[in-house]
């Protein structure tokens, strides 16, 4: 049922990353999840296990009209993708007008995701403004702000609670509910590291809904074509990442129970 979109005003700050591991945590929590490449980059394949060479996807045909069902794939990770699509500069300026002047092109297939109540969607987006992030953001129950805890990132604290880099409007006014942060490559090893992040939560305060620690397992499981929780379950990013999707969940409505036909009465819902 809700929408979990993924953006950051920054590139660069692991939110691919981020959303393959919050979409195999969820799985692993008992949710039902589907995710959504909305980045032409096309990297969220990679992290949920899709071969490199394969390059069919959704947004990237969109000249095409394709069913976006026939584009959903089951990942070897065991989640339900909705991929980009390979492309190229051309083909994804081609895209985001068509986007811009057809917003339904994405805002319909996630809606249709949206109707199963027992699904959680989760999106990836690309780094700063784009036309996807305009077109998922009115739709989703939350937006997860992926930052880094450094100086970079702290200069964009303002952009993320104004709202501007959602669009418009102020944080209280548009985003308030709806708008958590999350601190990513958190290096317990570096005291400008630590620093930054105390001072984002200090200032962020519950709006900060998690911190996932600097650690080369997070590479190493995109190297292997995995999700954090499958490639190194044990592993400090991974129970970080758990914890971010539990809290994300407190956030969340309790999942729908499918209805259930009556043996006596079929016609009947429970
Ligand atoms: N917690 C972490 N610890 C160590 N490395 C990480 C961590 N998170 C992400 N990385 C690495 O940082 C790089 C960027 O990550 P990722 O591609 O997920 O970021 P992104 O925000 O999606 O980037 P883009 O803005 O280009 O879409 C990758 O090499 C990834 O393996
Ligand atoms: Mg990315």
């Amino acid at each position: 049922m809700p929408l979990l979109c993924v953006a950051s005003p920054k590139g660069g700050v692991g939110k691919t990353s981020i959303v393959a591991g919050l979409a195999d945590a969820l799985k692993r929590a008992g949710r039902t999840v589907v995710a959504i490449d909305s980045d032409p980059q096309n990297a969220l394949r990679l992290h949920l296990g899709l071969p490199i060479t394969d390059g069919a996807g959704y947004l990237a045909r969109l000249p095409d009209r394709p069913d976006w069902r026939a584009c959903l794939r089951r990942t070897p990770a065991g989640i339900d993708l909705l991929p980009h699509g390979e492309t190229d500069m051309r083909g994804a300026l081609a895209s985001a007008a068509m986007l811009e002047r057809e917003p339904d092109l994405l805002a319909g297939p996630v809606r249709a995701m949206l109707a199963d109540p027992a699904t959680i969607v989760v999106a990836d987006t690309p780094p700063g403004a784009s036309v996807a992030l305009s077109i998922l953001q009115p739709q989703a129950a939350l937006v997860l702000a992926v930052l880094l805890a450094d100086a970079a990132s702290t200069a964009l604290l303002p952009d993320i609670e104004s709202g501007r880099f959602l669009g418009q409007g102020t944080l209280g006014t548009l985003n308030g509910p709806k708008l958590l942060v999350a601190l990513n490559q958190v290096d317990r090893g570096s005291r400008l590291s630590i620093a930054a992040a105390e001072g984002v939560a200090a200032h962020l305060g519950p709006r900060l809904a998690g911190a996932v620690c600097r650690d080369d397992a997070v590479a190493e499981a995109l190297a292997c074509q995995q999700p954090i929780g499958a490639h190194a379950p044990g592993s400090q990013p991974a129970r970080d990442i758990a914890d971010l999707a539990a809290a994300l969940l407190r956030h969340l409505p309790p999942p729908a129970v499918a209805p259930v036909a009556s043996p006596l009465f079929p016609w009947m819902r429970q």
